[in-house]
């Protein structure tokens, strides 16, 4: 616990010394493999290398259904920070396999006012999660990971995101008070083929709602793996 305190306070003065300076250039560990560490037994690894896996921090976006007086997903809005170096150094695997418990605890007690993109370092968030209307169909919405304001998206991908849809997704491992393990397929943008939401920590409604009461927000940190299929180093 007394290591969790310190990486918090450090990544919370790390977060407020960096606001506010720009962004440079980050080398890009690559990964090598495609096994998504812990994935339930219904969701499927990825048939292609990881391109990234990012910890995000953010909400889950609820309204009250009338009829049945419980809480609709209706989107979601995260900041993303790159830990894929995590994932590819052993003397840090402690650290990657902790990182969405320690973004969950700074995130809980930061001050209301506090953003997303203030609970780690500037240096590693790496684009946002927000949800756009199908753009194949025009009917509905579907999540995007945008890496398009990032560093990595000129010289590495024509448009820098992806929206995807569900394939399939599984009740959490670590318990009801997170959400659903998900694997979603692009159906548009070059980012990714195939992303996966892991580890999740918190973002489940109340159990029920009184109709007519306004959305909320349910602060929420998970991992998103972006598995791509084709990767250009970038240095
Ligand atoms: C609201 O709840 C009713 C009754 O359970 C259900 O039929 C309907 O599909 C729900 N609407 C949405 C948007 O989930
Ligand atoms: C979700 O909530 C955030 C505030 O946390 C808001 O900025 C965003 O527009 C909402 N998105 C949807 C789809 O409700």
């Amino acid at each position: 616990m007394h290591r969790l305190q310190t990486f918090l306070s450090f990544a919370f003065i790390f977060s407020v010394l960096v606001a506010g300076t720009p962004t440079y250039t980050l080398p890009r560990c690559q990964l090598d493999q495609n096994i998504i560490p812990g994935l339930p037994s219904t969701l499927v690894n990825p048939s292609t290398k990881l391109g990234y896996v990012a910890v995000a921090i953010g909400t889950q976006n609820y309204t009250c259904n009338s009829t049945s007086s419980t809480y609709v997903n209706i989107g979601a809005v995260a900041e993303l920070f790159d830990i894929s170096c995590l994932y590819m150094t052993p003397a840090l695997s402690t650290t990657f396999n902790i990182i969405q418990d320690v973004a969950i605890k700074a995130w809980e007690d930061a001050p209301s006012a506090a953003l997303p993109k203030q609970i780690l370092p500037t240096y590693f968030n790496v684009g946002q999660h927000y949800y756009v209307p199908n753009p194949v169909t025009g009917q509905g919405v579907n999540p995007k990971w945008d890496f398009s304001s990032s560093r990595h998206v000129t010289t590495e991908s024509a448009d820098g995101y992806v929206v995807a849809a569900k394939v399939t997704s599984a009740a959490s491992p670590s318990g009801k008070q997170d959400i659903d393990w998900v694997q979603l397929k692009s159906i548009t943008g070059t980012l990714a083929t195939q992303v996966f939401r892991t580890d999740t920590r918190h973002g489940q409604p109340p159990a029920s709602c009184t109709p007519g009461t306004p959305d909320i927000q349910v602060k929420y940190a998970s991992k998103y793996c972006e598995s791509i299929l084709l990767q250009i180093p970038v240095f």
